[in-house]
């Protein structure tokens, strides 16, 4: 595998932008959520990057750690008026990044403090760790606090060099986190090649089998339904996939959330980038589909993976395997496609008289819906 450990000297190539990308816009839409509220029910509110890198590349484009600091600017006053505290806690463990990552906050904060966003600029109102440890070992140490108060609003972004750090353990405590968001990296490629190898096996127990040889491109969403699978029945849990091609390697995002509107986000940001699947930055169907250049026949412009949704939510509400609006909304997400979608599917059902009339997730969702008779 190519030397991956020099994307800092490298500068970031178009596939980490674009996890980046998803990065920024995420934390858009997650932190007003908690911190625009008027009631709020917490005081503290936590963001975690566990594999922060330097903080900026060579060419001072921003990583995580740094968009992290700058999303969290606009709220520096509200955070001080409602004497909130806002935790923030970067990990690097290679020691030279951990050194720049170091001075690259403080350079940082010194702008942030001339700025007129900064309420205090004697000193940060941010509580902000930089630790310099293995993730696992972190992990282990900080999981115990988390969980006591997993009721407080977290965001964990997870970019982890591999496959290995994500085990089946640390997913299942991350899932348990009631009110945790998290976006983690995985190098999907790799696990494909190297599946069979008992080495591997002791990070994730996926077999080669479960890849489609022809299919190479689609190995990011075999990963992400390798631990899906890992959710408990019966929680309400929401997962997407984002897959990402660099070169001739796969890689992808993992999303995971307990709330319909943190899903609903996730996917609006992905639809966003991919107008067709939703789930990568490239056709990862192969279906050549131009939104700009209509195909001749009706039916052609739409991708399999949305024909397939539709046609499954109209079979389950026909067949009153799905009865309620929410239910439908639930199943929606579930196979990464948006409220507009279902909607269109309601429409269509409305017209022929199957629904009594149409249903619709308003600005935001699920959340704020009352659970209601299709029929
Ligand atoms: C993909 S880079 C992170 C890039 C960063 N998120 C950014 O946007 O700039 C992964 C980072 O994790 C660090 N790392 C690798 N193994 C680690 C471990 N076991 N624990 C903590 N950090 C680790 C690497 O040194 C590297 O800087």
């Amino acid at each position: 595998m190519a030397k991956q450990n020099d994307i800092f000297k490298k500068g970031f190539d178009e596939g980490t932008q674009i996890k980046l990308h998803i990065l920024q816009k995420y934390l858009q839409e997650w932190l007003p959520v908690f911190l625009k509220k008027k009631k709020k029910f917490w005081k503290d509110i936590s963001l975690y990057d566990l594999f922060a890198g330097e903080g900026k590349d060579a060419e001072g484009v921003n990583g995580s750690p740094l968009i992290m600091m700058e999303e969290l600017m606009p709220y520096c006053k509200t955070i001080s008026n409602e004497k909130l505290r806002l935790n923030v806690l970067f990990n690097e463990f290679d020691k030279k990044r951990y050194d720049l990552l170091k001075q690259n906050i403080e350079e940082k904060r010194l702008a942030c403090s001339n700025s007129e966003l900064c309420p205090t600029p004697k000193g940060c109102i941010l509580n902000m760790v930089v630790e310099n440890q293995k993730f696992k070992r972190l992990f282990s140490e900080w999981f115990p606090k988390m969980k006591q108060t997993d009721q407080l609003p977290r965001f964990m972004f997870l970019d982890q060099f591999g496959i290995k750090q994500i085990t089946e353990d640390i997913f299942r405590q991350l899932v348990s986190l009631k009110r945790t968001d998290f976006i983690f990296f995985i190098s999907s490629s790799f696990a494909n090649r190297f599946a069979e190898q008992p080495e591997f096996k002791a990070y994730l127990n996926l077999s080669r089998q479960s890849f489609d040889p022809a299919k190479p491109h689609h190995c990011h969403r075999v990963v992400f339904n390798y631990y899906k699978q890992l959710i408990p029945q019966g929680t309400e849990y929401y997962l997407a996939p984002f897959s990402i091609r660099k070169g001739t390697n796969i890689y992808g995002l993992i999303f995971g959330t307990h709330n319909p509107l943190g899903i609903e986000k996730f996917l609006n940001i992905c639809w966003n980038i991919n107008h067709n699947t939703g789930d990568a930055n490239y056709d990862i169907d192969n279906e050549k589909i131009n939104p700009n250049e209509p195909a001749l026949f009706p039916g052609y412009d739409i991708s399999n993976k949305l024909q397939v949704f539709k046609n499954e939510l109209k079979e389950k509400i026909i067949n009153d395997e799905i009865t309620t609006n929410t239910q439908a909304y639930r199943f929606t997400y579930d196979m990464g496609c948006l409220p507009k979608h279902a909607n269109e599917v309601f429409r269509e059902l409305r017209n022929h008289k199957t629904i009594s009339r149409d249903f619709r997730t308003c600005t935001s969702n699920v959340h704020t819906l009352t659970e209601e008779k299709l029929k």
